[in-house]
């Protein structure tokens, strides 16, 4: 497993709405093979960057907080790789991670892990690691309802994300 870091982009995120916006940027980056690890406290928006990656793929049904099932296959309606949305918050380790068989789909979909870090970088040698952050002292970041900026750094790790240009790539209108 490599751990070499390719390039990584940094973007502040306004509100919720934008979030999803730059979720649907990244989907353009994403193809059948990839994973990616969402990280971030709880309330950061994961959920909804996977939400927005779900829209930018065209893929079916809402991407949500698992309340019960822990992983989810969200197939494609536009002939490309269906969603694998993996919630891993209540998982204990690697072991039960195992119990999910994500290898089986690995090759075919997009892999997307929240709180996955620590437990899921064997699945394959590259990911894209995304970091959100809730800037403590912004104003609103308290409010659950209201809208607060984030930040969001997303790193490319292995050759698959060699010579991308992140930052470029995502700044490209949806
Ligand atoms: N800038 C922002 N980016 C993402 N979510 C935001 C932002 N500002 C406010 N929110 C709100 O924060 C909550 C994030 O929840 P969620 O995406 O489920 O987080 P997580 O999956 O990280 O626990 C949502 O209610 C969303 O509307
Ligand atoms: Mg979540």
């Amino acid at each position: 497993m490599t751990t070499r870091t390719t390039g990584s982009a940094t973007w502040a995120v306004p509100g919720a709405d934008d979030m999803a916006a730059l979720g649907e940027r990244l989907a353009l980056l994403l193809r059948a093979g990839d994973l990616v690890l969402l990280t971030g406290p709880l309330g950061a928006g994961k959920t909804t960057l996977a939400a927005g990656i779900g829209r930018g793929l065209g893929v079916r049904g809402r991407v949500t907080s698992p309340t019960f099932v822990i992983a989810r296959e969200h197939p494609s309606l536009a002939g490309g790789p269906p969603l694998v949305h993996v919630d891993a918050y209540r998982l204990g380790g690697v072991d039960e991670v195992e119990g999910l068989d994500l290898e089986a789909s690995l090759e075919e979909a997009v892999t997307l892990v929240e709180w996955g870090t620590g437990l899921v970088e064997g699945l394959a040698d590259d990911r894209l690691e995304v970091v959100i952050s809730r800037p403590e002292g912004a104003a609103g970041a308290d409010r659950l309802d209201g809208d607060a900026p984030r930040e969001v750094v997303v790193t490319g790790v292995g050759n698959r994300w060699d010579g991308i240009d992140l930052a470029a790539t995502t700044q490209r209108e949806v």
